[in-house]
């Protein structure tokens, strides 16, 4: 089969790969848009997501018979609905369905409902409302904007002075534009946190290995939140507190979108806090995590494109993981996450190796010439029996890389090594 992957990412680079590598499954892999980094495992198309006509010329001029949507922007978008309502097998849920990432007001309704544990919540959208509804809470306050947000929408505040300005941010001086027009002010939660992706149609589910992020921008978890800068996995866990998530989250949340009748077939992610009291919801994202999905892609013993294409019918396959260790570390653009610097060089070497190589998340080609394009710019991926050694390949892949803008984090899964 021919398949399309939508976006153009680190995340998409590795599901192109992935589906590269499905020798049995997939025939021809696509990309809409792609990058520069994808060419040589990817046909891409320069078209925008949102150009419907030409999205289903690419479509119909290449004979695709699955298409795979990474991003969450064309699925708050609506672009799995225009294509489902026109016969076509996708990875990727309904607008309706992709509320629970796209509003986090949804999304906590959502979460009271199917009844898995959270923080408590107000929605508020004005000043003095956020400000006197905090007094129910202790700090550190968490205000976050209702609408996408690029990972930018989200508040820790020390204090009511920092919640003050934070809100005063998104109702007054409206930062975030309509995104922050409502938003929720939510208890802090205390406690580390994991990435627990399932696959799912809204009524069987199957379960990726646990991923951790490294959200913060630096070491030792300073700086500000970021998309992501590393993970590890899988994150080791007892089994009683594994089967803890699954009975008081994972279960509750698919049978939802069940009892809701959501079109599914896609990727639930669910961010939660490991607390002293036990998992709790942070948020839902509604497809792969970025850059979860480039250390947790190559753990399968099997083809991603036989996975994905039997998702898009609506069918859970069972999912075997190797017995490997994988890493990632995200080589990001001086000025990231704010004003990341364009266009500076990067030298850099294709490797062919499966233990250690680079994705491409945000870089640009013009020749032999690569220079940086985005935020985050390459992911370098490594792999071992160990999870220690699946780090230190991560690290030597990230050293062979040169340039005069890109740094990475160096204690990406240093506290699981702990
Ligand atoms: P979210 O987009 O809701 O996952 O929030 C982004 C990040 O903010 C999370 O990954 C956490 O690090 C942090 N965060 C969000 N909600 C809370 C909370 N209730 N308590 C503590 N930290 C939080
Ligand atoms: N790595 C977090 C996310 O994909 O939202």
């Amino acid at each position: 089969m021919n398949v399309l992957v939508i976006g153009q990412g680190g995340r998409e680079h590795a599901l192109v790969r992935a589906l590269k590598q499905s020798i049995s499954s997939v025939s021809a892999v696509h990309a809409l848009p792609g990058s520069d980094g994808m060419t040589s495992e990817a046909t891409c198309h320069n078209v925008e997501w949102s150009d419907f006509e030409r999205v289903f010329s690419v479509i119909r001029e290449n004979k695709i018979g699955c298409v795979i949507i990474g991003p969450e922007i064309p699925l708050a978008g609506g672009l799995s609905d225009v294509l489902r309502k026109a016969g076509v097998a996708v990875v990727g849920p309904s607008k309706e369905a992709a509320q629970l990432e796209s509003s986090k007001i949804f999304s906590k309704e959502f979460m009271i409902s199917a009844g898995v544990p959270t923080a408590r919540s107000f929605t508020v959208s004005a000043v003095d409302e956020c400000l006197a509804r905090a007094s129910a809470f202790a700090p550190p306050y968490v205000l976050k904007a209702d609408g996408l947000a690029a990972g930018k929408g989200v508040f820790i505040c020390a204090d009511m002075n920092e919640l003050r300005a934070a809100a005063e941010a998104l109702f007054e001086r409206r930062a975030l534009g309509e995104a922050g027009e409502r938003a929720l002010l939510e208890e802090f939660s205390p406690g580390y946190e994991i990435s627990y992706l399932i696959l799912t149609n809204g009524r069987d589910y199957a379960s990726l290995p646990l991923a951790q992020d490294h959200k913060r921008l630096l070491d030792d978890d300073r700086g500000p939140n970021t998309g992501g800068m590393g993970v590890v996995a899988p994150v080791p866990l007892a089994p009683d507190i594994h089967e803890e998530i699954l009975r008081r989250v994972v279960v509750p949340s698919v049978a939802e979108i069940g009892r809701r009748g959501y079109t599914f077939n896609g990727v639930l992610f669910i961010g939660l806090m490991m607390t002293p009291e036990g998992p709790s919801v942070l948020e839902y994202n509604t497809r792969f995590g970025d850059p979860e999905t480039q250390a947790l892609l190559p753990l399968l013993d099997g083809e991603w494109g036989d996975v994905l294409t039997r998702l898009s019918r609506g069918e859970v396959a069972n999912l075997r993981w190797k017995p490997l260790s994988s890493a990632c570390v995200v080589l990001a653009a001086q000025g990231y996450p704010d004003s990341p610097v364009k266009g500076a060089w990067v030298r850099l070497q294709q490797s062919n190796e499966q233990r250690r190589y680079l994705l491409h998340a945000g870089t640009r080609r013009s020749g032999d010439e690569w220079s940086t394009n985005g935020g985050r710019v390459l992911n370098a991926i490594g792999l071992g029996a160990t999870l220690r050694d699946a780090i230190e390949a991560a690290y030597e892949s990230a050293g062979t890389v040169q340039s005069e803008s890109l740094f990475f984090r160096r204690d990406i899964g240093r506290k699981q090594l702990r």
